[in-house]
């Protein structure tokens, strides 16, 4: 009985340590949904119980180590013992009650969130190589920004166009895969302020690393007028603009910023800089010409790269988006116009 005692005070010290390390190892940002409160309460949950399993096991092995270790002289065998039906039952019964309760709690909670809800934003989201995009069907905006007001349930319908892609904001504690031929849903209720980050998470070519784009949670009042700021970045200044267009749209996925050689030329130092054509000519590059390669991309191809740019920028992007591209590049090119 004095062993049990000893043994269980143990457990409780160990099983209260393990608790509160959990608790205090802070892995997870700042909780931006209010489905990320019930998905961190399952994790918890699932923690402490993980802890107690833990110093059970933990605990009872240290106390034996420690008191019921051989002492010398005694070199005796120990007492032969073979099963012991009550507890086996016990150990079997009591993890699979608690696993069965847990999975009903969970899909529980799972149907709560998922479960359609009054008054809802829809967003169609789109994934490709290497980019997201946001239509908003209703207000009749597409938008490389993610913009949803607090407090009210946005249901998105996520899909992919080439590859698996997958819909990821840690702040919202949301993950769902983009798949080509399918619209899967995904209800988020945005519950902070703030700017997060949609990432991919689901390994999807070259570009993987720099699939991410901006997502903005605004006050309900201020919804509108945010998503045609975002939709149009007319309140950023032109090379600012320039330099998020290229972001969204992939464009830096191939072409670097920084002098290396990638899929396409680099665009460091890339205004005014004199290119060897494929066709042996050579051209000074100028606004004229980067306008053409955006539109036309196999019209001229610089000697030494393929021609693989995707012909589709021309149709998706305006004039004024151009121009920022442009404004953006000679940012990059200090000695533009030297040569
Ligand atoms: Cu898309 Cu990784």
């Amino acid at each position: 009985m004095k062993h049990l005692l000893g043994a269980l005070v143990l457990v409780a010290v160990l099983a209260t340590a393990t608790v509160y390390f959990f608790r205090s190892v802070d892995l997870l940002p700042v909780q931006a949904s209010a489905e990320s409160i019930v998905v961190d309460d399952l994790f918890d949950l699932t923690l402490d119980i993980i802890a107690v399993l833990f110093a059970l096991i933990a605990g009872l092995m240290l106390y034996s180590v420690v008191v019921f270790r051989r002492r010398s002289p005694d070199d005796i065998d120990g007492r032969h013992i073979h099963g012991n039906t009550s507890i086996e039952v016990l150990w079997s019964v009591i993890p699979l009650v608690i696993v069965l309760w847990l999975g009903y709690h969970s899909v529980g909670e799972l149907t709560a969130i998922t479960s359609a809800k009054d008054n809802e934003l829809i967003v169609d989201v789109t994934a490709e190589q290497w980019q997201w995009s946001f239509t908003y069907p209703e207000q009749n905006i597409t938008s490389s920004t993610l913009v949803l007001p607090k407090d009210r349930t946005a249901l998105l319908r996520i899909t992919g166009k080439d590859v698996l892609h997958s819909f990821w904001v840690v702040e919202f504690r949301l993950k769902q895969d983009a798949v080509p031929g399918l619209v899967v849903p995904l209800r988020i209720t945005p519950n902070l302020v703030g700017e997060y980050k949609v990432r991919c998470a689901e390994v999807c070519g070259a570009g993987h690393t720099t699939m991410w784009n901006d997502v903005l949670v605004v006050e309900e009042a201020e919804f509108e007028t945010a998503l045609a700021d975002a939709a149009s970045g007319r309140n950023l200044a032109p090379d600012v603009r320039g330099a998020k267009i290229a972001k969204d749209r992939g464009c830096l996925a191939c072409h670097s910023i920084d002098g290396k050689k990638i899929v396409g030329p680099t665009w460091k130092d890339l205004v005014g800089r004199r290119e060897d054509l494929a066709d042996g000519t050579s051209v000074t590059v100028d606004a004229a010409y980067i306008e053409e390669s955006i539109k036309d991309p196999s019209a001229n191809i610089v000697q030494g790269f393929q021609d693989v740019m995707p012909k589709t920028f021309g149709e998706q992007l305006t004039d004024e988006d151009i121009d920022a591209i442009i404004a953006y590049m000679t940012t990059l090119s200090p000695g533009a116009g030297g040569n």
